[in-house]
């Protein structure tokens, strides 16, 4: 698992330096668990082998309490969550009732906006039409599947606990039980040609989910799966394979009426995932759960990563923070380009150049004149939308996001 960065000391009690609420409020929910690890994954989750007591499934969403409370105190109240989003891990790895649980709680001490949205992550093989029932019952919204691929041989490389068929199986019930439903896919796998792809492109639209998410395979070190590339069992990715894999889910996804919004997600009108943008948007977010990220105006700080560890903190009254680092105005611009290049919203031109209320510098409005002028030149922001004054990434531009970036800070 990637290490977590060092950052500064995080005060025990939890305090933060600025608590005004004045952009939108989101939750996230970490939930640890998972039956087995997948060879590619590289998120902090534990099957029940590497944990004992004190860190179980079972009593989780009592341990979760603790740091929904000291967040609610933190915050002094904080202000009615806009979107709410569990993910892990497996959260469905959990009861219904233990989620239905930490919801009733995250409404008791924050409350929810009119209309929140509330989206857990599943596997396919562990939710079925009553558990869907259940959640809805809850108050959860919004679905989103695992499902990874339609191809069998792909699902094994994966290490995927479930068939190709269950997933429409579970589309159904989510839309029954009246859940929106979004997939998630994964291309590049060792193994998956063009047609493989377009195979599973084909399948999830022909469930008709209202959103889809598409990842280029990434192979860390610390996993299975990377230990398998390095030893020459299983060949890289490849970057060409990659690049027409994008483009191949982009044309198929368009054409079946779905429209990118971010690089990796496309939706049907309406269904943008609300809690991505809140994300992309850089607004305010407490993470809950071991090793779970936040981000309170401009304030990053992220819990320590260890189930038990985690626990132990809240059991001791102390924050689970590990780390925390303020960020600079110079680097909150920066990351603000860093998400928001990367939505079909795009970003001003001028973003990034001046805080509020600060005047525009004049050189440093040329320069970036200059650079954008070139990325257009090279195809990779749209020449219509810059004109407009707006900084838009084309189809190739997506594909080389990172490219745009550097270029933007250079
Ligand atoms: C961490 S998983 C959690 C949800 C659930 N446990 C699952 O596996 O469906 C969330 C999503 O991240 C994506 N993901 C995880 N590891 C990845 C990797 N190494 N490369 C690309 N996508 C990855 C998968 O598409 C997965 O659906
Ligand atoms: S089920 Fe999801 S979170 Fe768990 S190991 Fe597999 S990809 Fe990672």
């Amino acid at each position: 698992m990637p290490e977590l960065p060092d950052g500064d000391p995080a005060p025990k009690d939890g305090t933060l330096p600025d608590i005004s609420m004045d952009r939108p409020f989101s939750a996230y929910v970490h939930v640890p668990f998972c039956q087995v690890r997948c060879g590619y994954c590289d998120f902090n989750t534990y099957t029940s082998t590497e944990l004992g007591p004190g860190a179980t499934p079972r009593e989780y969403d009592s341990q979760l309490l603790g740091e929904i409370a000291l967040a609610g105190q933190v915050l002094d109240g904080g202000k009615p969550l806009s979107t709410i989003f569990f993910g892990g891990g497996t959260p469905t790895y959990l009861q219904a009732s233990q989620l239905a649980h930490i919801l009733g709680v995250l409404e008791l001490v924050f409350g929810f906006e009119d209309g929140a949205e509330i989206t857990t992550e599943a596997n396919p093989e562990t939710v079925d039409a009553e558990y869907l029932r259940s959640l809805k019952d809850a108050g959860f919204t919004r679905v989103s599947v695992g499902m990874q691929s339609a191809a069998t041989h792909v699902l094994a490389t994966l290490d995927r606990l479930h068939t190709p068929e269950r997933v429409p199986m579970v589309i159904n019930w989510a839309r029954e039980a009246g859940l929106s439903a979004s997939v998630d896919l994964i291309y590049g796998t060792p193994g998956e040609s063009l047609d493989d792809w377009r195979h599973s492109l084909a399948e999830a639209i022909a469930m008709n989910p209202d959103h889809v998410s598409a990842y280029g395979l990434g192979i860390e070190p610390g996993t299975k799966m990377g230990q398998q590339v390095k030893r020459g069992i299983l060949p890289d990715t490849d970057p060409d394979d990659l690049a027409a894999k994008y483009e191949i889910a982009d044309e198929m996804l368009s054409t079946a009426g779905y429209s990118w919004y971010e690089v990796s997600n496309w939706s049907k009108p309406g269904h943008q995932s609300r809690h991505n943008m809140a994300y992309w948007r850089n607004s305010n977010w407490w993470g809950f759960g071991p090793g779970a990220h936040s981000h309170i105006n401009g304030t990053r700080f992220w819990n320590v990563k260890h189930p038990r560890a985690w626990a132990e903190r809240l059991k001791a009254g102390e924050s689970p923070a590990a780390a925390r680092e303020i960020l600079s105005p110079q680097e909150r611009a920066e990351e603000d380009i860093m998400l928001g290049i990367r939505l079909a919203e795009g970003l001003p031109d001028t973003a990034g150049l001046a805080g509020p209320g600060q005047a525009l510098d004049r050189a440093e409005l040329a320069k970036r004149r200059h650079k954008t002028m070139i990325l257009a030149h090279d195809g990779l922001l749209d020449p219509s939308e810059l004109t407009g004054g707006r900084m838009v990434l084309t189809l190739n531009g997506r594909l080389l996001a990172d490219t745009v970036i550097r270029q933007l800070w250079d």
